[in-house]
């Protein structure tokens, strides 16, 4: 089992960072990218309720599906339709996304 994954992460200013993340510590994407030093607003602190950790997955990974909670918040912040689109906070981080593909959206930015 993989202890550790990596994740590429394109930043609003369009550079990629390469982060390392535990996949035995509970934390989902959004806490990973934070604890990585990347710009990420996550206002709710991962409560799937203000869309502030928004991204888009760019690579075909099978994630979790969303739930409703998190379908309606990217709905309200009219993100929904956007391809690839989803809510940073509620992606575990385990050995499913090692190697995953993501830019932060708009919605992140401090
Ligand atoms: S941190 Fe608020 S919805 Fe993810």
């Amino acid at each position: 089992m993989k202890d550790i994954v990596t994740i590429f992460v394109t930043d609003l200013e369009g550079t990629e960072h390469e982060i390392q993340a535990p996949t035995d510590m509970n934390l989902n994407l959004m806490e990973a990218m934070k604890a990585n030093e990347l710009s990420v607003k996550a206002t709710c602190g991962g409560m799937a309720m203000c869309a502030t950790c928004n991204i888009r997955v760019q690579s075909d990974h099978e994630l979790p599906e969303m739930s409703e909670d998190e379908e309606a918040m990217l709905d309200e912040a009219f993100v929904l339709d956007i391809e690839g689109s989803r809510l940073s906070c509620q992606i575990p981080v385990s050995e499913k996304i090692d190697g995953l593909r993501v830019q932060l959206g708009e919605l992140t930015g401090e």
